[in-house]
């Protein structure tokens, strides 16, 4: 798949908590839990960069082990995005329902704010095939459970796509160098693909700063990070060099300046979950 290079800048994440206040105090998303999150960030300006057809050219209807094809998203706020991905993955317009949709594609959804997966389930219009749950992706016990109990159900023991929209750095600044690492290890130890949508360094520092504003604490890693600077370069670095993924294919920068970047295991990942005893000893190297 060819690599493009479209170019533009735009706002952050700031945008949602400088709108935000009027919703909700903004101090109070530490996780970029931020209540209205799409309403700042529209799907649609990620999807347009995203070609329709991108699933069907990964799985080939003609191979049936990939039916339903199995996804995952993590941090999925109140699910916008997730279901407009599930839309457009599966070329239904609004108000259009497929019969068989939910056996051809099966979204699992996590987000760790109850609140915001609540809203998730009452307005998906595609109960059957998108499942919200409550995980904070960073607890091990209860993400294997989790994430075990829905893949058991179709025999499988990774998800064929993941993705990792504008989660990266909440996960960063609240769990420092080493949580990113492991983040993005348990994630490429669970999907064939991803799809990653990193939060530039910039994003960092206005998300420190709204804190301080606020008179509230920094987040307790920000200033001892050493992975920082361009964060899709490191995010590809960490992904290619420690975790066994290559990267297919870079499909352009949002308006705010976010790329949007396809990795792919590099070998056929066995169907067993990778042992988190493996990803520490990784850890250690
Ligand atoms: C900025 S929002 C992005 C929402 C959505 N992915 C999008 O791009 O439109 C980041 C989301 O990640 C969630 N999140 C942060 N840390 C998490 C964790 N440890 N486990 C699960 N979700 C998390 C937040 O609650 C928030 O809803």
């Amino acid at each position: 798949m060819a690599a493009c290079t479209k170019q533009t800048t735009g706002g952050g994440e700031e945008a949602a908590a400088e709108e935000g206040p009027r919703v909700r105090e903004p101090g109070a998303a530490p996780f970029g839990n931020f209540p209205q999150y799409s309403r700042f960030h529209p799907p649609e300006q990620r999807l347009h960069l995203l070609p329709p057809e991108l699933l069907r050219q990964l799985f080939p209807p003609e191979s049936p082990e990939t039916r339903p094809i199995l996804g995952l998203d993590v941090g999925c706020n109140s699910g916008e995005l997730s279901v407009a991905l599930y839309k457009h993955f599966l070329f239904l317009r609004d108000g259009e329902t497929c019969s068989d949709a939910s056996r051809e594609f099966r979204l699992l959804c996590c987000d760790i704010d109850p609140v915001l997966v609540e809203r998730a389930e009452k307005g998906c219009p595609f109960p059957d095939a998108l499942t919200f749950i409550t995980l904070d992706f960073m607890n091990q016990r209860t993400r294997k459970v989790l994430l075990s109990s829905f893949l058991s159900q179709f025999g499988r023991s990774i998800f064929d796509i993941g993705f990792c929209m504008s989660v990266t750095m909440w996960i960063h600044l609240n769990h420092g160098d080493q949580g990113l690492w492991e983040f993005l290890a348990h994630l490429c130890s669970l999907c064939r693909y991803l799809l990653v949508e990193p939060q530039p360094w910039k994003c960092y520092r206005a998300a420190a700063r709204r804190l301080r504003k606020l008179g509230l604490h920094n987040f307790d890693h920000f200033h001892s990070l050493a992975i920082r600077g361009d964060m899709a370069n490191q995010i590809v670095q960490i992904l290619t060099q420690d975790h066994g993924m290559e990267l297919v294919c870079c499909f352009g920068n949002t308006s705010w300046d976010r790329s949007l970047l396809l990795f792919k295991a590099k070998q056929t990942i066995e169907t067993h979950l990778i042992p988190e005893s493996l990803i520490e000893e990784g850890k250690e190297r």
